[in-house]
């Protein structure tokens, strides 16, 4: 009951073949199964990321990859890249996932900690979101998704810039749903729990840790980014014409407690 889900299995999704699929923080972990897996449903798929030995290496799997360097916290660069990106073919879909989920104790933390944290957590995805827009207006239809996390719902410590700007994201979704909706335009969160990437089992997951989080869960399974990206599929497929300005958390029940 726990095995993950085989690619055989997995839902199609016809509307989602030939849409250009932008992803930020694709290079790597959940951002990476994302640009797999829609790359699966012929969309062209589009990366930003800072990483390029890592966005090299997700292109070695998937040939027909596009990638842009591009630092997001620098609203000039994402501002150009998605114009350019415009331009190489309409953006349909853009999905804000890049984040950057470093640990600070609270009494560290000074003014730059801070807004480097809302920089690449929040504001990047108003800039990115506004950036892309101006085309999805134009054409009458459109798909924005915001990655959120249930770690503010839990009020985790040492991450209070990256908990206040998760917390965020859902006012964010939530308006631009509303100033975008009379465009066509759909604008969803989506909240992951804890997803087992290769980079929170290096830096964070410890054995402890994820027997806790297996034990707080209601489901004994731990969550992989394909998880993630089966919800981030069906937000993006016209299948979900109806939703917007929602939060839809996938978390195996993480925080029912
Ligand atoms: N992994 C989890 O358990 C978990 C839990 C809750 C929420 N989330 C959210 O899901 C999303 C993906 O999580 P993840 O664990 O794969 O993240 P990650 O930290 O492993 O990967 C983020 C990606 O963003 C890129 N990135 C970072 N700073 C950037 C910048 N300035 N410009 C461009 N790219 C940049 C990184 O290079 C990386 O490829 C994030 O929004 C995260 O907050 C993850």
């Amino acid at each position: 009951m726990w095995e993950p889900l085989s690619a055989s299995l997995r839902a199609r999704y016809p509307s989602l073949a030939g849409r250009h699929v932008v992803i930020s923080g694709g290079a790597s972990g959940i951002g990476a199964a994302l640009a797999m897996a829609f790359a699966a449903q012929q969309a062209r798929v589009t990366v930003l990321d800072i990483d390029d030995s890592a966005a090299s290496a997700l292109g070695e799997r998937l040939p027909d990859l596009r990638y842009r360097h591009c630092d997001l916290t620098d609203i000039d660069s994402l501002r150009a890249a998605l114009r350019a990106l415009e331009r190489e073919a309409p953006i349909d879909v853009l999905i804000s996932n890049a984040a950057d989920d470093r640990r600070q104790a609270f009494f560290e933390i000074e003014p730059a900690d801070w807004d480097r944290s809302q920089a690449i957590n929040l504001r990047a995805h108003f800039f990115a979101a506004q950036a892309a827009a101006h085309g999805m207006r134009e054409r009458g239809r459109g798909t924005i998704i915001n990655l959120g996390s249930v770690a503010w719902m839990r009020g985790n410590p040492a991450m209070s810039g990256y908990t206040t700007a998760k917390a965020g994201i859902h006012g964010l979704t939530r308006t631009l749903a509303r100033e975008l909706g009379p465009h066509g335009i759909r604008v969803n969160s989506l909240v992951p729990g804890a997803v087992v990437t290769d980079k929170q089992q290096r830096l964070w997951r410890t054995p402890e840790q994820d027997a806790e989080f297996l034990a707080l869960q209601a489901l004994g399974f731990r969550l992989l980014p394909d998880d993630i990206a089966a919800m981030a599929m069906f937000l993006a497929a016209d299948d979900s014409r109806g939703c917007t300005a929602q939060a839809f958390v996938v978390d195996a029940g993480l925080t029912v407690h």
